[in-house]
């Protein structure tokens, strides 16, 4: 173990490199910010892998009000309305901020942006890069923009393993390259770490990103919100397990429908059809499989090639021609709503500690996140933590004691009981037999211990809440209940809480 070189001590420690943390950087400049990442900047996240795009109220026959108005619909009942406001309103100024960084959204011949539509959004708000490339295109963008900025460095090839407290509030990080720990003493930390697809064996997002943020944070004792809410996305590409190709919902945004082996269109008398909000598309799909069907995107109606370029290079490189024959489809895990909770400025529970980006809850999503809103949260969050850390430098930090390296963490066993039990549909009996894995997993301290902390808390928000509402639905409690409200626990009651349900189990049965 050894401490971190002089020069970097001090400074705002950003861990993540999407575009919650790139914007971040970019923000704070020419404050001095120490950018901690694996595989390097925009390289391990999901934000490259974005298509759909960045949904921002910018056109004359839109608004704020509009948004949000369809942001709460698709939360049902849990999104903080003030905060939802607030980011919403600052989508023009996210946008603004993403092209001065080099973002080139696509434009008519006019130069008037190109707007997709997705499910549950009233109108066409949705801007995009490349046709689909949205997501690579910002990285590209802020990549290039963080390697002119001289205030920032970026330690490449490091892993956060712990963050370090002292008096209640944060004193740095423990940071991990191959076999050697490293300390970096902070007094502003801000997790920008992304989201959860490690923990499911089908998930549109990289399966190195399990919830560390989520992890870190709960150990170093900041609440956690809303843990319950996975959103499942209902058309990943239907080849194999792992991380799946994402077939974005702007591909029935315009136009293309599903159908089943049959060729019946099982949606067609649903309100708001293939564009029903995604939680909803999802149980239907599912529902078809679990009677053993197959079900395809059919999208022969779509100039393909030219409006998904990126969509048509992953289905051929799967032996699909989108343009010709129907586009097998499946449910995949695809974005955690609940995570560290926020304030509107990413501050969490924990003095020092910000989160932006997939890993926080700031109340914008509630039970369901609405397409694309979470491009823009993460680039918001970014620019209003930026400006929140700069009016509040924080004192010099002291050397924190040199802590042992954890073992390595490996999600496997974790993944097999969050699949199993914590997927698109739960039960109490389900929902208890994941506590009862993940609990001595998570409190034995051995390489599932870090990932079980995230998927436990996941499962005890889950039988916590009984009721269904949004992306949680409950086969045993199927209805929403009158009043419902959004929760926040720190590990120490997580764990309590896990005690408790399991030990009300034992009472029950004998
Ligand atoms: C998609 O392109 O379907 C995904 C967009 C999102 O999840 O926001």
């Amino acid at each position: 173990m050894r401490p971190a070189p002089p020069d970097l001590t001090g400074r705002v420690v950003i861990i993540g490199d999407g575009i919650a943390g790139l914007v971040a950087a970019l923000a704070l400049a020419p404050q001095p910010v120490v950018l901690v990442t694996q595989a390097g900047p925009g390289q391990g996240g999901s934000t490259a892998l974005a298509q759909g795009g960045i949904a921002a109220a910018i056109e004359a026959d839109d608004s704020p009000e509009l948004h949000l108005a369809d942001t709460l619909a698709a939360g049902a009942g849990l999104c903080d309305a003030n905060i939802a406001e607030t980011i919403l309103r600052q989508a023009g100024e996210a946008i603004d901020f993403l092209e001065r960084h080099g973002t080139r959204f696509d434009r008519d011949a006019s130069g008037a942006p190109v707007l997709g539509l997705e499910a549950a959004h009233g109108r066409r708000r949705i801007l995009h890069a490349a046709g689909d490339g949205s997501g690579g295109e910002i990285v590209r963008a802020l990549v290039a923009a963080l390697r002119r900025c001289a205030s920032v460095a970026v330690l490449e090839g490091r892993v956060a393993r712990r963050l370090l407290t002292h008096d209640g509030a944060i004193a740095g990080v423990l940071l991990q390259r191959e076999g050697a720990g490293m300390v970096l003493p902070a007094r502003q930390v801000v997790m920008a770490t992304g989201g959860i697809g490690g923990l499911y064996d089908a998930t549109t997002n990289p399966v190195g990103n399990w919830g560390q943020g989520i992890m870190l944070a709960a150990r170093a004792g900041a609440a956690l919100a809303d843990m319950e809410f996975v959103q499942f996305h209902p058309t990943a590409l239907a080849v194999g397990q792992g991380r799946l190709p994402l077939i974005s919902e702007a591909v029935r945004g315009e136009g293309a429908i599903l159908i089943n082996d049959r060729g019946e269109r099982f949606l067609a008398g649903h309100p708001g059809g293939e564009l029903a909000p995604r939680d909803i598309v999802a149980r239907a799909i599912h529902a078809e499989m679990t009677s053993g069907r197959r079900v395809f995107l059919k999208a022969d109606n779509i100039d393909f090639p030219t409006r998904f370029p990126a969509i048509t290079a992953l289905c051929r490189s799967a032996g699909i021609d989108p343009a010709r024959a129907p586009i097998p489809v499946r449910p995949a895990q695809h974005y955690h709503m609940g995570g560290i909770h926020t304030d509107a400025f990413g501050r969490s529970t924990l003095p020092g500690l910000w989160a932006i980006g997939e890993c926080a809850a700031t109340g914008l999503h509630g039970a369901n996140r609405l397409a694309s809103n979470s491009l823009l949260e993460a680039a918001v969050m970014g620019l209003n933590a930026a400006r929140d850390i700069a009016a509040s430098p924080g004192s010099y930090p002291v050397m924190p004691a040199m802590p042992d390296l954890p073992p390595e963490a490996d999600p496997g066993q974790v993944r097999a009981i969050t699949s199993r039990h914590l997927g698109i549909l739960r039960d109490g009996a389900s929902l208890h037999a994941a506590i009862a894995g993940l609990l001595p997993l998570a409190l034995g301290g051995g390489e599932a211990s870090d990932p079980a902390i995230t998927a436990l808390s996941i499962a005890v928000f889950a039988a916590l809440r009984q009721e269904s509402r949004g992306a949680h639905a409950r086969t045993d409690f199927p209805a929403q209940a009158a009043h419902s409200v959004s929760r926040r626990m720190t590990l120490d009651q997580i764990i309590q809480s896990a005690r408790l349900i399991l030990s009300d189990d034992l009472a029950r049965s004998a």
